[in-house]
């Protein structure tokens, strides 16, 4: 029997979730949420662009909660928005439908560090209700934490842990070139980012803290920062005309801090036309360094989310972190034996 899936959202990263989904033969879309009236009552088939209805209609999530029990939904696969505050009411209807859920929310990815009251409760209504709930994605939820994390196991010393992703900005769709304010003027992106308008990466002290828990560190301070790249000739993207003076990127990073010293630093390039790759290097005993030609960021969210199902549905009840989950990885079919 395929697993019944309900995708929570469709913005490019909750149509890219479907999609994969129905690629699928072991899972089975049969259910679909959304705000925006321009996407409600649509076919899903059509709305995501895949040549063909396949008469699910897009509803709106104020029905979640009675539709996800009529479809028998197992998991939501969930990407509204990055700030738990914001997304609570939707786990809420997630959860009294007795569904598991599986969320790009960047602050979900380790929840206890920006919203710890929030996290005892959702953890709380997630066992009662004996639901599952994580979040999960790329970053967070891989390049600055889950992987490190998996490399530290061949330390037997380890002095200092350097994450740092460098990617090509002009390249990602539209919504993130927009968050990380590309052509803005320097001032525009100071005054965006102060009003929350644009947020640019989102997780730097979620990262930290999951390297942290899993190294069994207790960390003094976890420092977080974001700045503009300020563009010196004139850029085009598919998007956005960035004029010389103008924001090309962000450079950002968290830093966990034992006493005065840096234990752990994940660090961000984000820039249009930048190289693309990601790098780990862990100074101790042995020194550890590694490095990519760039991960495909919204495919490797979208595999993220979708890889996690079977190993959520297996897991107890509450609120996780990708770090509760035993050695996460892909599936190739859903059998067991
Ligand atoms: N962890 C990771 O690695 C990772 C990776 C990629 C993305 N993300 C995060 O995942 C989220 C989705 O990304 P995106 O680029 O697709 O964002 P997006 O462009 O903002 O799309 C979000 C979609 O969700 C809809 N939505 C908002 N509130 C809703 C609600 N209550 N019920 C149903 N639908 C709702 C929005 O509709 P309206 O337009 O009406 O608001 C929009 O269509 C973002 O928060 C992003 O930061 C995380």
């Amino acid at each position: 029997m395929p697993v019944k899936v309900a995708v929570y959202g469709l913005g490019p990263i909750g149509m890219l979730i479907a999609r994969k989904v129905l690629e699928r033969k072991d899972l089975e879309l049969v259910a679909a949420f959304e705000t925006d009236p321009s996407k409600i009552g649509r076919d899903v088939g059509e709305l995501i662009d895949i040549g063909e209805r396949i008469g699910l209609i897009v509803t709106r999530d104020s029905e979640a909660t009675e539709i996800l029990r009529r479809s028998g939904s197992d998991v939501v696969l969930h990407a509204t928005s990055s700030f738990l505050d914001k997304i609570y009411p939707q786990i809420v209807k997630c959860v009294e439908a007795g569904a598991d859920l599986i969320s790009t929310s960047e602050t979900l990815a380790n929840p206890w560090y920006r919203y710890p009251q929030l996290a005892s409760e959702i953890d709380r209504m997630a066992r009662e209700n004996n639901v599952s709930i994580i979040g999960a994605g790329v970053n967070p939820g891989f390049v600055f934490d889950a992987l490190p994390i998996l490399m530290t196991l061949i330390c037997t010393r380890i002095d200092c842990l350097r994450v740092t992703r460098s990617l090509d900005a002009g390249k990602r769709r539209f919504s993130f070139q927009k968050k990380y304010g590309l052509a803005l003027s320097i001032d525009e992106f100071k005054r965006k980012m102060e009003s929350g308008e644009i947020t640019a990466h989102v997780g730097y002290g979620e990262s930290v803290g999951l390297i942290a828990n899993a190294l069994r560190v207790n960390l003094t301070r976890i420092v977080e920062k974001q700045e503009p790249i300020v563009s010196e000739k004139p850029l085009k993207t598919q998007y956005f005309e960035i004029m010389p003076g103008r924001v090309a990127g962000v450079h950002g990073y968290g830093i966990g801090y034992v006493g005065g010293k840096e234990l752990i630093r994940v660090e961000l390039l984000a820039e249009a036309g930048r190289e693309e790759f990601e790098e780990v290097i862990i100074e101790g005993e042995p020194l550890v360094k590694w490095r990519s030609t760039g991960i495909a960021g919204d495919t490797a969210t979208a595999a993220v989310i979708i890889n996690l199902i079977p190993k959520v549905l297996e897991a107890r009840p509450g609120l996780l972190r990708i770090t509760d989950i035993p050695l996460p990885s892909a599936f190739l079919t859903l059998k067991t034996d």
